[in-house]
């Protein structure tokens, strides 16, 4: 009963995914919530009103008025209510409108009123929700502070496949608790950063060239290097984000993002920067080996076997770890197929670490272009502790709130 007393507005818009709101909103309850739930008329095509209203015990609000006796459905009283509103599934259109201020519906009424923080599950086809006037609405509600649990890739209700399915109602459910014992720790427990903390971030794979065109990379997307650092931006840290190449962006005040393209320059920028920062997450996959030699002009196919000659890439980490200062915090990744705890301890102690974060390749959802991701952080003493599979900015809470930890100890 992670969530006892906890009160909850559910906005449920139209989209196919309205069926998993029954779902997630049985989960709710049995963790202890109160739910009401507050639907778009378009909604009431895809689930009936009596289904969730006899799942959250609470009669479901969709209209301004009761047509019955003309009571006022009070959208301010639900905004003063609630803890969380949550809005899940969230359409493109819904978004715009939240992102513009329109308030043509009992739902979006209650989103202007609501005093507490909002969550948004986007559920769309792949096409709408790469469009640039979603991408835009998103973004502003974001800089609003509005917390997006990012839409999951997969077979989508067009028969398409890409990213926009609604995120697993188990998995949003673990966004909201971690959020309230986020929450949680930072009001009680004082588990934020100490005042002028600067942290730096690796994200991202290298690519160690081979010739003008070609290179020796990997399949890291840098996503949750990148959410590790908005999370401590978000916190008031300073960043300093070190990134191989990647797709993902940022755009927050407080990170300096630094574009590297080999294990060289990013050893080069980390050692300059490391020693002005108080902590280090080295979340970047760097390539272990590049070639000896790269050859300056492209190489020409032949017909016979081809090889050339590797050399290990400085171990950027092991390095850091020589030169940390005491008073300073350094943490890596272990990505490991077999002997998962055994092989990221011994990496810890190898490289003099304040913690690791494990991530298995053995579980599904947490492999490099998911938007998921399931870890354990293991300490010095080789205590692990397990979280539960999240999206990636939720990882990103649980270790941002570990370092914290740790700084607040060392202060
Ligand atoms: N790392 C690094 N420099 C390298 C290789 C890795 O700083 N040249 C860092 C990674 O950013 C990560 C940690 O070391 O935080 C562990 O990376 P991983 O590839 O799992 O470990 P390796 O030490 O390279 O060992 P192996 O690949 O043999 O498991």
């Amino acid at each position: 009963m992670q969530l006892q007393g906890k009160k909850i507005i559910l906005g449920v818009t139209g989209s196919i995914a309205a069926y998993k709101s029954a779902f997630l909103i049985r989960l709710l309850v049995k963790e202890g919530a109160t739910v009401k739930v507050v639907m778009t008329p378009l909604a009431k095509e895809f689930i009936t009103p009596v289904t969730l209203a006899t799942l959250s015990c609470n009669s479901v609000l969709s209209d301004f008025f009761s047509y019955d006796d003309g009571q006022w459905n009070s959208h301010v009283e639900m905004g003063i209510w609630a803890d969380l509103f949550i809005c899940a599934p969230a359409s493109a259109n819904t978004m715009a409108k939240m992102a513009q201020g329109i308030c043509d519906n009992l739902l979006l009424t209650t989103y202007l009123s609501v005093r507490c923080p909002v969550m948004i599950a986007p559920a769309m086809d792949l096409d709408m929700f790469r469009h640039p006037a979603t991408l835009n609405s998103m973004e502003i509600l974001k800089s609003r502070g509005n917390i997006i649990v990012e839409p999951s890739t997969g077979e989508l209700a067009s028969g398409l496949s890409g990213k926009g399915r609604m995120e697993e109602p188990e998995i949003i459910v673990d966004n909201i608790i971690s959020f309230f014992a986020g929450q949680a720790d930072t009001k009680n427990t004082g588990n934020n950063f100490p005042e002028g903390k600067k942290v730096l971030v690796t994200a991202g794979p290298t690519h160690e060239p081979i010739d003008p065109v070609r290179y020796i990379g990997n399949q890291s997307s840098g996503k949750m290097g990148y959410a590790i650092a908005e999370e401590l931006a978000e916190r008031g840290v300073e960043v300093i984000l070190v990134s191989g190449p990647v797709s993902v962006e940022t755009r927050h005040q407080r990170i300096k993002v630094i574009k590297v393209k080999t294990a060289a320059g990013m050893h080069d920028e980390c050692l300059k920067w490391f020693p002005g920062c108080n902590a280090c997450i080295m979340a970047a996959a760097v390539a272990d080996y590049t070639p000896v030699t790269t050859e300056s002009r492209k190489l020409k196919r032949g017909s016979d076997n081809f090889s050339f000659e590797m050399k290990p890439t400085p171990d950027i980490l092991r390095e850091l770890g020589k030169i940390k200062k005491t008073d300073q915090i350094l943490a890596g990744f272990a990505l490991e197929t077999d002997n998962e705890k055994e092989n990221a301890r011994k990496k810890l102690h190898n490289k003099n670490l304040d913690f690791i974060v494990l991530n298995s390749l053995q579980d599904e959802g947490a492999c490099f272009h998911s938007e998921t991701n399931k870890i354990s952080i293991i300490s010095p003493d080789g205590s692990a502790v397990d979280y539960p599979m999240k999206t990636k900015a939720g990882v990103a809470a649980d270790i941002v709130s570990h370092l914290a930890s740790l700084m607040i100890q060392k202060a």
